[in-house]
């Protein structure tokens, strides 16, 4: 059933319905046009009424349908906004809750409009690479006016209705109704259910007191801001179209700026991550009703650099939270630093000061692990050294109560073995937050060989709940993001080793859209820790080819921003980044102990000999199954690594260029005698995919 028909004295009333939000799907486009045809046919109704059941008037578009031929099958939504339009009875939609894209440009079909305080009135397609396709950049600024209408189209940030309601001037809505919306809605009909001619928003003039010069100077502005996006720039196309063209060549030329887009790669980009966002949750063999463990209270062991910003997250979705350590100061610290965020967030107007004082009375913190024991989920955060984790473990198995999640923030330590420090193996998962934990969007969820389904399912949606992107990934050293970080790393070893300076190969990479190239990104995160990794990874892999100039410069005493020297010198108190001297020295002294005659390297070559060196290891990491799929791996690059949006993650890249293009580079990189050939030996894998003419996604 798509959508509801009855009939309220003289008013009849079609209603939306296709749970979660009224996604316009097939069934609901047809079971919108059958009641509009029942109503004009019925001479009993002189009016209609369209509303959404449950929790929107309508989302949009059907995400389920999406890439599918019932996508554009007739009735089209285009085609049902004609029929709104041509209606010769007035029809009033009546909005609440959720009102955009597909779901919004239907309402504007409309006659009147009517809404429930509180609606989100939003046209979102450009966070997906697109324009709105259905009219929305014709008759949202007839109805708005040109300026608030662009910024909404450009931002596709939703606005309440009753703000839209205040505008002087404004014809969105005839009318916000408190209350019942739908008793309102269909009162608001009798009302007009005479009134002729009919008010089509087609028909409303549109006019700008200086068109060109505002036109001219937002897409300027757009320009500036949108850089790697082609969606804003058409926004501002499409709304000059309606300034300048009748109404129906306006339309045309929105469809035509619509399907430009939709073949973009950075439209693909955007839309892989969409999808891969919602795909992230679905995990193969745990299905969606699975039931879930009950999350109120959580307790974090360690308040150190991530046990803090892991705290917030509960802290700020409500959840209250207990921190233990060791000593007193440690968790005064601790506090601190949390009070200290906070008080920055109020100071720049991002929270509110009663907002804090209730955030900070949900926090408590003790010494003592008795006082943590009936917490529904503790996570651990403490010194990376598998000797502190057992301590820790052994002793949450014995004080936590029955059921409770054991979590562990390690980032390279196994969590199986973690798992085994305890009796109930089956209760212990890995959440591994990246820093700052209160910020960036990225949870890898560590799934362990025991760990349940429920303690899976539960974590996942508790993920969610901090706002965060919850990745799956299985056991490795690394897991996801920094196992592939690590070859990524090796290649950047390399191309200093063979010629290339850190500023070129960040500026290569920044360029290609990186937030940061893998330099900036070690002087951030600091160089040592790379360091102590690779004594403990590679000292039994002497086979493993890498670059030692990150060594010399660690044992320089450079270990980044911290130490004001890394890869790039530091002014005091500063963070820009001023090439080295002592760098390059340091550098052509071990080319000249290795025989190494530098050469010069194109930033085409960089780019891709990093992008690739991800590729390849996410290859691999598909098949052993530590990832689910392909998605899974750009979410986590595209959330975790600041890899560019634009192109939709390393793996979605990799697709776009052609995974046989993508392997025959990588053999001419192998062919490399300064590189390594077992490096660029392609993954099984992608090899297979790349023979058949596949892709990963
Ligand atoms: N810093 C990062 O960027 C980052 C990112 C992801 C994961 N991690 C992981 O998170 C964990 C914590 O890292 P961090 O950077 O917050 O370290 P940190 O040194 O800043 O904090 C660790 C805290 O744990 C406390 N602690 C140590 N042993 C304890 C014990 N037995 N009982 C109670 N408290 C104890 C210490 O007093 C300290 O305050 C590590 O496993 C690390 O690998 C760190």
């Amino acid at each position: 059933m798509g959508a509801h028909y009855e009939v309220r004295g003289n008013v009849a009333v079609i209603t939306l319905d296709n749970p979660p939000v009224n996604g316009l799907g097939y069934d609901t486009r047809v079971g919108i046009a059958t009641g509009v045809e029942r109503a004009l046919a019925d001479a009993a109704v002189q009016a209609i009424v369209l509303t959404g059941a449950g929790k929107a008037f309508s989302g949009g578009a059907d995400i389920k349908e999406f890439g599918s031929p019932k996508a554009g099958a007739e009735p089209n939504l285009l085609t049902l906004i004609k029929q709104l339009d041509a209606a010769t009875k007035p029809v009033v939609a009546a909005l609440h809750s959720v009102a955009m894209g597909g779901g919004l440009e239907l309402a504007l079909g409309a006659h009147y409009r009517v809404a429930a305080p509180g609606t989100a009135v939003a046209l979102p397609e450009v966070k997906i690479g697109l324009i709105p396709g259905a009219g929305g950049t014709q008759r949202l600024p007839r109805v708005l006016g040109v300026e608030t209408a662009l910024n909404m189209i450009v931002s596709g940030d939703p606005v309440k209705s009753e703000v839209l309601a205040a505008l002087p001037g404004q014809k969105l809505f005839n009318k916000i109704i408190e209350g019942n919306l739908l008793d309102g809605a269909v009162a608001y009909a009798q009302e007009v259910s005479q009134a002729r001619p009919l008010p089509r928003v087609r028909d409303m003039k549109l006019s700008h007191p200086n068109a060109d010069a505002y036109i001219g100077f937002a897409r300027n502005m757009v320009k500036g801001m949108a850089k790697n996006f082609p969606a804003p720039v058409k926004c501002v196309d499409a709304v000059a179209g309606a300034l300048k063209l009748k109404f129906d060549d306006g339309m045309a030329n929105e469809l035509a700026l619509f399907q430009g887009l939709m073949s973009t790669p950075e439209c693909k980009a955007l839309r892989h991550a969409f999808f891969g966002e919602r795909a992230a949750s679905k995990i193969p063999d745990v299905p969606e009703g699975t039931p879930q463990r009950k999350i109120e209270k959580i307790a974090v062991i360690g308040a150190g650099t991530m046990g803090g910003g892991i705290s917030m997250n509960f802290l700020n979705a409500g959840i209250p939270v207990v921190m233990l350590e060791m000593k007193q100061d440690a968790l005064d610290r601790g506090v601190a630093t949390i009070r200290k965020n906070y008080e920055a967030q109020v100071q720049r107007g991002k929270l509110k000061q009663d907002k804090l004082d209730a955030r900070m009375a949900l926090l408590s913190t003790t010494l003592d692990y008795a006082d943590i024991g009936s917490a529904d989920m503790v996570i651990e955060a403490v010194f990376e050294e598998m000797g502190v984790k057992e301590k820790v473990f052994r002793k949450l198995d014995e004080v936590m109560k029955a059921g409770a999640i054991l979590a562990s923030n390690t980032s390279t330590l196994d969590v199986n073995a973690i798992a085994a420090f305890t009796k109930r193996p089956q209760d212990v998962i890995g959440t591994h937050f990246f820093s700052p934990a209160n910020v960036m969007k990225l949870l890898e969820v560590v799934r362990g060989e025991k760990t349940a389904k429920d303690v899976l399912a539960t974590v996942m949606a508790l993920g969610k709940k901090i706002k965060k992107t919850a990745v799956v990934s299985g056991v490795c050293d690394g897991f996801i993001g920094n196992r592939m970080i690590e070859q990524y790393s090796r290649q950047a070893g390399f191309l200093i080793e063979e010629g290339a300076t850190p500023e070129q190969v960040d500026k290569a990479v920044e360029k290609f859209g990186f937030a940061m190239g893998p330099f900036r990104m070690g002087d951030l995160a600091g160089n040592d820790i790379g360091w102590a990794i690779r004594k403990r990874r590679y000292i039994d892999k002497p086979e493993m080819r890498y670059s030692k100039t990150a060594d010399l410069l660690c044992e320089m005493g450079r270990y980044g921003q911290k130490t004001g020297a890394g890869w790039y010198d530091y002014r005091p108190g500063q963070r820009a980044a001023i090439p080295s001297k002592l760098v390059v020295e340091m550098v052509e002294k071990h080319r000249a102990a290795q025989g190494i005659t530098p050469r010069q390297i194109s930033d085409d070559e960089i780019v891709h000999r990093l992008v690739y060196s991800l590729v390849n290891e996410g290859a691999k990491i598909l098949e052993e199954g530590i990832a689910s799929k392909a998605s899974d791996i750009d979410m986590v690059y595209l959330t975790g690594y600041g890899f560019p949006l634009f192109r939709g993650g390393p793996m979605c890249y990799a697709d776009q260029v052609g995974l046989y293009n993508v392997v025959q580079t990588m053999k001419q990189f192998a062919a490399n005698p300064l590189d390594d050939a077992a490096f660029w030996q392609p993954a099984p894998l992608l090899a297979k995919l790349a023979a058949e003419g596949k892709s990963f996604t």
